[in-house]
Parts: structure tokens; C-alpha cells; sequence
């Protein structure tokens, strides 16, 4: 007879680690999703501005029907809350929207292989603005990050400057966003998934303003009119849809995030891209060059040698 019984503190860890791919497997899957209806709209509705509104939207509308009903508790926050919350707000605002810009100009894989180089962003604004310093291996594994995203951008079939820019500065809102999260969660007792909701509400209404004065409700209905009598009822399906999945995505990686450490989470993202990666440019016949591809697969094996250097 075999005796399976775990001690008590493996047995503990090895739910949690049952838990945590959960986490992964459940935010990749959306994410997936997400990616797929946001490009279906943005080639049929090239607003990427009230795209990326409407996403926030449907976050905020579904959490404060999430409160009023009870479905999940209502966050305990006060006006230094949100102080410290507007500066994450403000560069989560700037990554999104200039990531949905990003892939209204280019494929999706294209715009996730410029965001598998965020790692090196990080790196850079940790050095020369906060001060931080790095073993040197950390460094040396920004060579293929930024030598694999660059050969993946010189030889990218559809190349836009546009579509490139709007992923780097996502790239370097998102280091922003991140650093400041990370010191606005610690110590308090908002929940991840409160802490995202607040921050889609506050990130509304800083977007709301700037997606109108950008792109207005003219040009909206007018791209709403074509888009519907070119797809019909469907394309109101895929605007709720990657409006629905972009909050549930982002939900369940804030829900990660409180359980693991920054640096685990930045591994999991990576791991994401390739899911997306992948999947988008089977779905979307995106053509690809061998040379293409080795550049990609080289920015990604560099983040893993970046999270190894960094462990
Ligand atoms: C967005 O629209 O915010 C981007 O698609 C987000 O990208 P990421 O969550 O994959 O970094």
C-alpha cells in the first residue's frame, strides 16, 4: 500500500500552486479571446479610441452591478485611495489606449511581439529614473529582448510607425502603471479584483474626455453605420464581447497579481503573448517570414533568461 498523504504545509503549497495556474490558464484563455474580438472590431470599426472606451466601460458597469447586488463586496476607499490611485489610472489609460492604437494599425501579433520587450522598459526605467542597479547577467539578457524585437520590427511585413510607437509607449506607460500599483496595493485592504475595478472607473474618466476631442461621435456614427451594414448584428456581439473580455482578463491578472510577486507575473504575461502570438496569426492568416518569427521567439527566450537573470 502507498501512503499519498502530504504533510500538511506541501499540501498547502501545492494547492496554491493548483490555484495559481488556474489564475494563468484562466487570463491567458481571456486574453485570447479578447485579442481576437478586438481585432475583428478594429478592422471593421477603426476607432481605437472609443474601442479602448468602451472596454473600460463595461469593466466599470459590471463591477458596480457586481456591488449594488452584492455579487462581490463593496471596496472601503477614502479620497487618499483614490490620490494614490490617479497616477496608476493615468498610465494605465495611456498603455491602454496606446496599445488598442497599436493594433488598429497593425497585427496583433505584431503589436504583443513589441510588448514581449517590456521587461527591457522596466529594466531601464528601474536604472536611470529610480536608481535601482542589476547583476549584470539582468543587463545582458536585454540583449535579445531588444535585438529580438528590433529584427522582428525591421522585418515585419506590414510595418506602421503608428502601430510600433503605440506598442513602445505602451510598453513604457505599463512600467509606470506597474510600479505604482505595486506601492498603492501594498498594506491596503482593497481586493485585486477592487483595486482593477476603481481603476477602470477612474482610467473612464480620465479616456472619456481625450477619446472624444480625438475621434468625437461623428465620425462614430458614421463608422458604426458602415460597420453594421457591412457585418450586421454581429459586430455589436464582438464590441460587447472584447469589451466584456478585456475587464475579465484584466481582472483575473490584478486577481493573480495579489497572490504572486511582480516578477512571476511578468513571466506569466510573456507567457501570454506567446498564446496570442500564435493564436492570432492562425486566425487572422497573418503572413509571417521565417526571419520574422526567429526574431520574436529571440525577444521571448530573452525575457526568460531576463526572469532567470533576475530570480
Ligand atoms: C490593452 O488594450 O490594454 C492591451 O491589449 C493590454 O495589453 P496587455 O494587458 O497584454 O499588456
Amino acid at each position: 500500500e502507498i501512503n499519498i498523504e502530504l504533510p500538511d504545509e506541501q499540501a498547502a503549497e501545492a494547492a496554491q500552486r493548483i490555484k495559481i495556474g488556474l489564475y494563468f490558464a484562466t487570463w491567458w484563455a481571456l486574453n485570447v479571446v479578447f485579442n481576437i474580438y478586438n481585432k475583428k472590431v478594429l478592422n471593421a470599426f477603426p476607432y481605437p479610441w472609443l474601442t479602448s472606451t468602451l472596454s473600460l466601460a463595461a469593466g466599470s458597469l459590471m463591477m458596480m452591478i457586481s456591488w449594488a447586488t452584492r455579487v462581490a463586496e463593496t471596496p472601503k476607499v477614502d479620497l487618499e485611495f483614490w490620490k494614490m490611485l490617479l497616477p496608476v489610472a493615468v498610465a494605465h489609460t495611456i498603455g491602454h489606449v496606446a496599445a488598442t492604437v497599436s493594433m488598429s494599425k497593425v497585427a496583433v501579433s505584431f503589436t504583443h511581439i513589441i510588448k514581449s520587450g517590456e521587461p527591457a522598459f522596466s529594466v531601464l526605467v528601474s536604472r536611470f529614473l529610480l536608481g535601482d542597479t542589476f547583476p549584470l547577467t539582468v543587463y545582458l539578457s536585454l540583449l535579445p529582448i531588444i535585438g529580438g524585437c528590433s529584427l522582428a520590427a525591421l522585418t515585419e511585413l506590414n510595418f506602421n510607425m503608428i502601430g510600433f510607437m503605440g506598442a513602445m509607449i505602451s510598453n513604457l506607460a505599463f512600467v509606470f502603471r506597474n510600479i505604482f500599483s505595486k506601492k498603492g496595493m501594498k498594506g491596503k485592504s482593497v481586493s485585486g479584483m477592487n483595486y482593477y475595478a476603481c481603476l477602470s472607473m477612474l482610467s473612464l474618466l480620465i479616456l472619456t474626455p481625450f477619446a472624444i476631442a480625438v475621434e468625437g461621435h461623428q465620425m462614430w456614427a458614421a463608422g458604426w453605420q458602415k460597420a453594421v451594414s457591412q457585418i450586421g448584428p454581429n459586430f455589436v456581439r464582438w464590441v460587447v464581447a472584447q469589451s466584456v473580455f478585456y475587464h475579465l482578463y484584466n481582472q483575473v491578472s490584478y486577481m493573480s497579481l495579489d497572490q504572486i510577486s511582480p516578477l512571476t507575473f511578468s513571466i506569466g504575461n510573456t507567457m501570454k503573448r506567446i498564446s496570442v502570438i500564435v493564436s492570432s496569426i492562425i486566425i487572422f492568416h497573418t503572413p509571417v517570414q521565417p526571419i520574422n518569427a526567429l526574431g520574436a521567439a529571440i525577444a521571448i527566450l530573452g525575457t526568460f533568461l531576463y526572469s532567470q537573470a533576475k530570480q
